[in-house]
């Protein structure tokens, strides 16, 4: 086998681009490299995630670093013939910018171009499924110099230094907890990493897993050195398959290597590691409940202290890190602790990866320095918000979290700005809403969650959040009375203040950011019966405007469930010019269907919706070229 390659080409192979069809994308360029006798000259790499799923299947091309979006294997012959061998890139592949002007090379891309990245450093450079890949990019070096020139303080003192926090969600600084755990007295400790990743929307643990699982494993080995631990535990939800697979792969590679095992470098120190599968219930992410899972009892948390890295796994010091802070040790050991603190702001170092979605042009995984404004990130990394629609606000932490307004915009996205505006950072979800969200039900949707999560225990949580989504829930349906948001805001901050764990303690936390802000959409909704954003049905109907109606028929076509029928009643209908104007200004599609329906309209009975069969879906209303169809 050739070691030197003058192209390299990279087929994203996360989970996002393997359900959009990448593995027959491999496959075609892996055979038409081979038909064209390019085997020694060009090489073919699955890697991990790059980022912008949406655009998946997504191929990279090397040395320039073109980017090929939603690439077909019918695609693939004029890939490797025009670029392989020509060096001409594919035009009709290439990714066009929202001014549409193609981008060829994927550092040019502004999703790509704002991006620091230290934890996705190799998710989508390298295969994940080869340990010689994350070798040749530093990988292990750390582990090495930190075993044979460091002692557990001193790197313990470099992870303190270096100001990194706990990416799981309440930004623990990481350093004091290895400290903790190091002096707890029991034996043995364990190190766990929580993979368990239960905010719906967020997948920036999975991506690591999948596309770096090495730098998640060279980094508890590094913490079991600290703290005086020879075996850990990564706990990841069994609805990631590809991750648990390439973690296994991974951690067999690294014990074949002698990187996991008995004698490590050959300085007496033993580490391993092995995966436990969580069930996927949200509450298994608290570390107290994820620990009761490792044991295999009903994963439910308990009350702190005694804190895990005094009294977790079977009673002994345990440390619990995230996958995300844990993706970022090596780099730390490597790069030095002045490096790191040198990224991002004052109270909140080095970067953050966030799973952008919702109503913005480019979704995905972005990794961008801690203090970046929400601004930057919507519009310079995330394109703006489709339809040049406006932007209303943007929720952070997912159903832990709160919203961000529009007039909060220019927040610097750390910790603690975060928590003054009543959101919070979280394990990075960041979901886009535009103004045709309801906030109202956006707050319903993820009380939703947690109460369906709720594991019980406590009544506050248990109980209260039911309550609280039983008064949405009637708000939502015109059902709301005077009184509610201050019921809403009294229960709220209740469950907050006596809930034993921290789902119930931040369970309320989007309704209450929600009332904070758009309490006229509360108060629209209950006191004038009216949904602003035309959300919530049972605050709207659909309506024929008979005078705008032109009867072409195509509303009646459309709807799905058979809604749109002929009065019983005639009505005195208007004359034939105005439907001919109207007919012109739809266009020539239309024009010929509309001008026979016109001639026959006199003879018939205007079209009316049947409110009870209306699915209130509004198919008619896109439909309607007349904008005859009024949503009241
Ligand atoms: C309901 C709930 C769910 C959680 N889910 C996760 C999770 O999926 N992943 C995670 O790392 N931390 C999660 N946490 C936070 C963990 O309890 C713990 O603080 C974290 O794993 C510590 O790692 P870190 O210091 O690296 O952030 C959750 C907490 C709560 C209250
Ligand atoms: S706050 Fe909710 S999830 Fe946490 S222990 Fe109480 S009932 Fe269970
Ligand atoms: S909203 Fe949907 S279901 Fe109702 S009339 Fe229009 S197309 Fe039919
Ligand atoms: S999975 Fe391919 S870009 Fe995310």
């Amino acid at each position: 086998m050739n070691s030197f390659y003058r192209a390299h080409v990279l087929v994203c192979a996360g989970a996002g681009c393997v359900s959009s069809g990448c593995k027959a994308v491999e496959q075609a360029l892996w055979a038409e490299v081979s038909q064209q006798g390019l085997d020694e000259e060009v090489k073919v790499i699955q890697t991990g995630c790059v980022g912008s799923c949406d655009q998946g299947p997504v191929v990279v091309v090397y040395p320039e670093g073109t980017f090929y979006r939603k690439v077909r294997p019918e695609d693939v012959p004029e890939i490797v013939e025009e670029h392989l061998l020509k060096g001409r890139p594919v035009e009709r592949l290439l990714y066009k910018d929202e001014s549409s002007e193609l981008v060829v090379s994927l550092e040019d891309i502004g999703f790509f171009k704002r991006q620091r990245k230290i934890v996705l450093r190799n998710c989508g450079v390298i295969n994940p499924e080869d340990i010689t890949e994350y070798i040749a990019r530093d990988g292990y070096e750390a582990l090495g110099r930190v075993l044979t020139e460091m002692a557990p303080e001193d790197v313990i003192d470099i992870v303190k230094r270096s100001g990194l926090r706990g990416r799981g969600g309440a930004g623990f600084p990481t350093g004091v907890k290895w400290g903790f755990t190091a002096k707890a007295t029991g034996s043995p400790k364990y190190v766990v990493c929580n993979a368990d990743e239960g905010d719906p929307g967020a997948f920036m643990d999975r991506s690591v897993l999948e596309g770096d699982p090495h730098s998640v494993i060279e980094a508890m080995a590094i913490a079991g050195y600290a703290v005086g631990s020879n075996q850990g535990y990564i706990y990841v939800r069994a609805e990631y398959p590809l991750a648990i697979e390439r973690l296994s792969i991974a951690i067999k590679q690294a014990r074949e290597y002698g990187l996991l095992g008995k004698n490590i470098f050959s300085t007496g120190f033993d580490f391993d590691l092995e995966i436990r599968m969580g069930a996927g219930a949200f509450v298994c992410g608290e570390e107290t409940a994820l620990i009761a899972s490792i044991e295999g009892r009903r994963g439910m948390p308990h009350p702190k202290p005694p804190f895990p890295a005094n009294e977790g796994l079977w009673g002994k010091p345990t440390l619990i890190n995230n996958v995300e802070t844990y993706a970022n040790i090596p780099p730390i050991i490597l790069n030095g602790p002045e490096w790191f603190a040198g990224i991002g702001t004052e109270k909140s170092k080095g970067t953050k990866v966030f799973a952008l979605a919702g109503k913005i042009n480019n979704t995905g995984l972005v990794e961008v320095p801690m203090g970046t404004t929400l601004r930057e990130i919507i519009y310079e990394v995330g394109g703006g918000i489709p339809g040049g629609r406006k932007f209303k606000a943007a929720q952070t932490g997912g159903p832990s979290g709160g919203c961000i307004p529009a007039e909060h915009l220019d927040v610097p996205m750390e910790y603690d700005s975060l928590v003054k505006l009543g959101a919070m950072m979280g394990s990075g979800g960041l979901i886009v809403m535009d103004d045709h969200t309801c906030m109202v039900d956006m707050a319903r949707f993820f009380l939703q969650f947690t109460q369906d999560e709720s594991c019980g225990k406590c009544t506050p949580c248990r109980e209260g959040t039911k309550v609280m989504l039983d008064i949405l829930t009637r708000i939502t349906e015109g059902k709301g009375q005077e009184g509610d948001i201050e019921l809403l805001e009294d229960l709220g901050k209740t469950i907050k203040n006596t809930a034993l764990c921290g789902l119930g303690q931040t369970a309320p936390n989007p309704v209450l950011s929600t009332i904070r802000y758009f309490r006229n959409e509360y108060e629209a909704h209950i006191r004038e019966r009216r949904c602003p954003a035309g959300v919530c049905q049972a605050l709207f109907k659909y309506e024929i405007v008979q005078d705008k109606c032109r009867r072409c028929g195509l509303c009646q076509k459309a709807c799905p469930a058979g809604a749109i029928e002929e009065s019983v009643e005639e009505l005195d209908l208007i004359g034939e010019e105005p439907a001919m104007a109207g007919a012109a200004e739809a266009g020539a599609g239309v024009r010929a269907g509309v001008a026979t329906a016109v001639a026959t309209r006199s003879k018939r009975k205007p079209l009316v919706i049947n409110q009870d069969k209306c699915l209130k879906c509004g198919v008619c209303m896109r439909e309607c070229r007349f904008q005859a169809i009024a949503r009241v």
